[in-house]
């Protein structure tokens, strides 16, 4: 089957209900917070990959909503780093489900990930966890006040390192992983998404 005649097949079947619909009960409420929406990863995919960048890389990626989004929205291959292994194993048999074969989700925490082997980026606000620790996803990972700062700080310094043009889109947050060698050119959803270019 063509990559194209693939994609159409995966899009036609693709909503927030459906995605939904494959999750564990308990992980249905959690989603509306902590994933992101069908919609926003569409546009957010569109942004990184309209440069023909090949390998994106999702900082944090749950259950691979954005992941699975972008891989049936576009031609590029989506890989998410997710430091809770329930949620890549669940996400996993969800791209299965839609037949996707351009997503790979990997358990590994982001400080063992070298982002140089990747060509574009998503942060859904992934760190912030250690701080709101009463709002936590589940207790399947140690969090601490510590990693956030320890987290940030790699994140940080592994965006800075990369060559100029790479392509970074932020969903809420403070947007603290942000390197100044970034700059945002394009905002949607009301200022909550946006696409920062590396200028230097
Ligand atoms: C707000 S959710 C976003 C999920 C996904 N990116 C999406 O947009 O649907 C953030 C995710 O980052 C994960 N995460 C947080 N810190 C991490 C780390 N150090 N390494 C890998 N994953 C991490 C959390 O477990 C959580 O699943």
């Amino acid at each position: 089957m063509s990559k194209n005649s693939h994609t159409e097949i995966s899009t036609a079947s693709l909503t927030e209900k459906s995605f939904e619909s494959l999750l564990p009960a308990k992980l249905r409420t959690a989603s509306r917070l902590f994933f992101t929406p069908i919609e926003v990863a569409k546009t957010a995919a569109e942004w990184l990959s309209e440069d023909d960048s090949e390998k994106i890389l999702d900082i944090g990626a749950g259950v691979g909503k954005f992941c699975i989004a972008g891989a049936s929205y576009t031609r590029a291959h989506f890989y998410g780093m997710e430091h809770r292994e329930s949620l890549v194993s669940i996400g996993s048999q969800i791209a299965n489900h839609f037949g996707l074969t351009n997503v790979s989700l990997t358990h590994k925490n982001i400080i063992d990930c070298t982002f140089s082997d990747f060509d574009a980026f998503y942060l859904f606000n992934p760190f912030y966890e250690n701080l709101e620790y009463v709002k936590r996803l589940n207790d399947e990972v140690s969090l601490y006040p510590d990693l956030y700062q320890l987290y940030l700080n790699y994140t940080e310094k592994q965006l800075d390192s990369l060559r100029k043009g790479t392509r970074l889109v932020t969903y809420h947050g403070n947007n603290f992983e942000v390197p100044d060698s970034y700059e945002k050119i394009r905002e949607a959803f009301n200022g909550t998404l946006k696409l920062w270019l590396k200028q230097k």
